[in-house]
């Protein structure tokens, strides 16, 4: 059992993530923990598009990510100051990925300091331990947003391995598609949660999609057509209990086949400790029924800040701490980037 927040060396770390709709900047300071996390998001871009437009979202990144840095080094860290610069290398759109590369790359050549690129998934798989420094491994990792439902093995910084995945639509995108359906905007996995704690229980109930599977995989895109179905089977317009009703049971069956899963992957490794991580860890129904069964068997369950959920350039200079204390010369003095839009966590 390894405690890795005992960090040797003091250091500032820049990180920029730009991987998909989200701008995110921010120092981590290893022995002050986070000292500035400035985000623009792109919701208001894509929401009429009802859906993240790549070319769009590349065009907001170059727009925004100046003043964005502009903000960071608006107190008393220089460029001078930083140890290593830190950027999402990957897996995420390939247009957007490569603002935040080359910017980080631009920076960390004018400064003369070390470049470290980041896995996404890596950085929201420790984001809960930015404030909580109890991190040990091993742990699960249940990775939860608009792009990912996956399973993994954490077995120390940089080694991972995958138990299982969605074999169809990620679990946030199951969230947005059925959010869609009932008229709620997008992203809205939020809002389908919001609106599920006025449903009347019991009313509607939708399939467990792949529960007893007798794998980690998990499906979600029957979910979404199960929705489509039950609103097309009604008789009248829907009213908002109607729709309240839908969407309790819409969060009932994902949260069953989330902590179900979840379960098995703790029982199939023998670990105790959980770490739910994305957009979609956010969910209230989900953090409740995790905790509750967490506690009646003896599991420790972490999860991020609330702020923390969704993409952020927090989680990416965090990451790169923990790497660089691991192995100091991870960071290197290369500024010809190569950016890996597909990347899996059992690859880095
Ligand atoms: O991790 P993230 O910011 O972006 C990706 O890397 O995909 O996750 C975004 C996803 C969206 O699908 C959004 O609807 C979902 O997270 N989400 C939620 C909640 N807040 C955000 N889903 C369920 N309940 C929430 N409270
Ligand atoms: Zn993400």
């Amino acid at each position: 059992m390894l405690n890795v927040i005992i960090y040797v060396v003091i250091m500032i770390i820049l990180g920029i993530e730009s991987s998909c709709d989200e701008t995110g900047v921010a120092l981590y300071h290893t022995r002050d923990g986070l000292i500035k996390n400035v985000l623009n998001s792109q919701i208001f871009t894509h929401k009429k598009y009802g859906g993240v437009v790549p070319e769009l979202a590349s065009r907001e990144h170059i727009k925004y990510i100046i003043c964005l840095l502009n903000k960071t080094f608006d107190g008393n860290v220089k460029g001078h100051d930083l140890y290593a610069i830190s950027y999402t290398r990957g897996p995420g759109l390939a247009g957007a990925l490569l603002v935040g590369a080359s910017i980080a790359c631009a920076i960390g050549l004018s400064l003369n300091k070390p470049m470290l690129g980041i896995h996404h998934l890596e950085g929201h798989l420790l984001s809960p331990f930015i404030y909580d420094h109890s991190l040990r491994f091993p742990f699960v990792a249940l990775l939860i947003s608009g792009g990912h439902t996956q399973l993994i093995h954490a077995h120390e910084i940089g080694k991972y391995t995958l138990l299982g995945e969605t074999v169809d639509d990620a679990v946030g995108e199951a969230f947005d598609k059925s959010a869609k359906l009932l008229g709620l905007g997008y992203p809205g996995g939020a809002a389908i949660s919001s609106l599920a704690s006025f449903g009347y229980p019991g009313i509607y109930r939708l399939p467990r999609p792949m529960l007893y599977s007798k794998n980690l995989n998990f499906s979600f895109s029957g979910l979404k057509t199960a929705v489509q179905l039950l609103i097309m089977q009604q008789k009248h317009k829907l009213c908002k209990q109607d729709k309240a009703n839908i969407a309790m049971a819409f969060v009932d069956a994902i949260v069953e086949v989330l902590v179900f899963k979840s379960i098995c992957a703790l029982k199939y490794t023998k670990i105790k400790r959980l770490v739910v991580a994305g957009g979609v860890s956010a969910n209230r129904q989900l953090r409740i029924k995790l905790n509750e069964i967490a506690q009646q068997r003896s599991y420790q369950v972490y999860y991020p800040e609330l702020s923390l959920c969704t993409d952020n350039g927090a989680m990416i200079a965090f990451a790169a701490a923990l790497k660089l204390q691991k192995e100091p010369n991870s960071a290197k003095y290369e500024y010809s980037f190569d950016i890996k839009p597909r990347w899996l966590l059992s690859e880095i």
